[in-house]
């Protein structure tokens, strides 16, 4: 229902959006993820139309909202896209009320219906009674709360919000993000959220666009993003991953072995399959590799265990972290940390047998 084809957006000395594409569908709660600087509020800025871009066009429905080679602009406040700002931006001068009202004097509402408006509002984001008070005299998540209002306040078919979030402190964000996804259960607004923190990322949508430097990664549900990282870039920048570097030894019956470095003689074995060794083209032998697991999915033995793809590790460090460990493991000639469940207290200077399921690896080549 909003569609953005080949987005391109400059400044001086930077492309901040290369050329992007996203269809993002009614209702839908669709996240930018990335680290900062990779295009995620300029692409927010041009769907809402504060940022005009350099190439490429946007479409909400069937309505044309910008296109470069047809000379279309709309202005963003017949977008019909509600704003929310890492910042709240907020009219200091102006009570709550006001501030949550202007959309609508900017709109031309008759001044009769704007009042149950602004309290219908108010009522959804929690804040009814607080019409009287001066923003500033509210707390961080009082004022985003009001900046919500007033970006939902005309009944926009598309929320779009910015880092909403990270100016609050831990234990209001997380308030915070479960009153937003229940708040988009109630009312009908296809929502695109823009952050760089992962776990908001994951709880909050329905998909997922990760990116880097101006350019699209991969899209799809939280679950398939974490499971099936579609490049290196996803992989490490969604949730934790132990990597080994190595050598591919063979490749044979559907599968692909590899040594790693420092641990040649245990080999690690994966499917031949582009899931798990995602490759353009033909792979030989000796080709350098690098091999990837989610932490989550190791597993480590005291002893030596029945299994396969076992490498014999010694744990340096381990780190009591109140709901886990952080062990420091030396796997052939690397250190990686890895989290274990405080059940699992392993101590520096003991051998332990990582377990690396095959089911659960991919290698990257190098
Ligand atoms: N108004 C601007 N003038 C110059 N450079 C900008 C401007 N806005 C963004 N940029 C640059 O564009 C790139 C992308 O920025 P931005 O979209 O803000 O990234 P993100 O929101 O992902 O952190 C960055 O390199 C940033 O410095
Ligand atoms: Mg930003």
């Amino acid at each position: 229902m909003l569609r953005v084809e080949g987005l391109q957006k400059g400044f001086t000395g930077t492309r901040a959006v290369a050329d992007l594409n996203l269809e993002i569908a009614d209702g839908e709660f669709f996240t930018l993820l990335g680290p900062s600087g990779c295009g995620k509020t300029t692409t927010l800025r041009c769907i809402g139309g504060l940022e005009k871009p350099d190439g490429g066009s946007i479409f909400l429905g069937d309505r044309c909202l910008v296109s470069v080679a047809a000379g279309t602009y709309v202005p963003p406040e017949r977008r019909e896209m509600g704003m929310v700002f890492q910042s709240y931006a907020l009219w200091p001068h102006m009570t709550v009320a006001e501030n949550v009202a202007y959309p609508l004097k900017l709109r031309r509402v008759p001044r009769s219906e704007i009042g149950k408006k602004v309290r219908d509002a108010l009522q959804l984001v929690g804040l009814d009674g607080y019409q009287d008070r001066q923003a500033p005299h509210l707390s961080g998540g009082q004022q985003q709360r009001v900046a919500l209002a007033r970006a939902l306040v005309f009944s926009p078919q598309v929320l779009l919000l910015d880092e909403p979030l990270s100016n609050l402190d831990a234990l209001l964000r997380e308030e915070m993000r479960r009153e937003l996804k229940e708040l988009q259960s109630r009312i009908d607004v296809t929502m695109i959220y823009v952050t760089h923190d992962q776990a908001e990322a994951l709880s909050l949508s329905d998909r997922i666009a990760i990116m880097n430097h101006g350019l699209l990664q991969q899209v799809g549900t939280p679950q398939e993003v974490y499971e099936r990282p579609a490049t290196p870039f996803a992989q490490s920048f969604l949730g934790r991953t132990v990597s080994l570097a190595g050598t591919l030894s063979g490749l044979q019956n559907g599968h692909a072995e590899v040594r790693v470095d420092g641990a040649e003689s245990h080999l690690l074995c994966l499917p031949n399959t582009p899931e798990h060794l995602p490759v353009d083209g033909p792979v030989a032998p000796g080709s350098k590799v690098t091999v990837v697991i989610r932490p989550e999915r190791l597993k480590a033995w005291p002893d030596v265990p029945s299994a396969a793809n076992v490498i014999p590790s010694m744990v340096r460090k381990a780190i009591f972290m109140g709901d886990h460990y952080e062990c420091t493991v030396q796997v052939g000639s690397v250190e990686r940390v890895v989290p274990f469940p405080p059940g699992e207290c392993y101590s520096a200077g003991q051998t332990i047998y990582l377990e690396f399921p095959e089911s659960s690896l991919t290698a990257w080549l190098n």
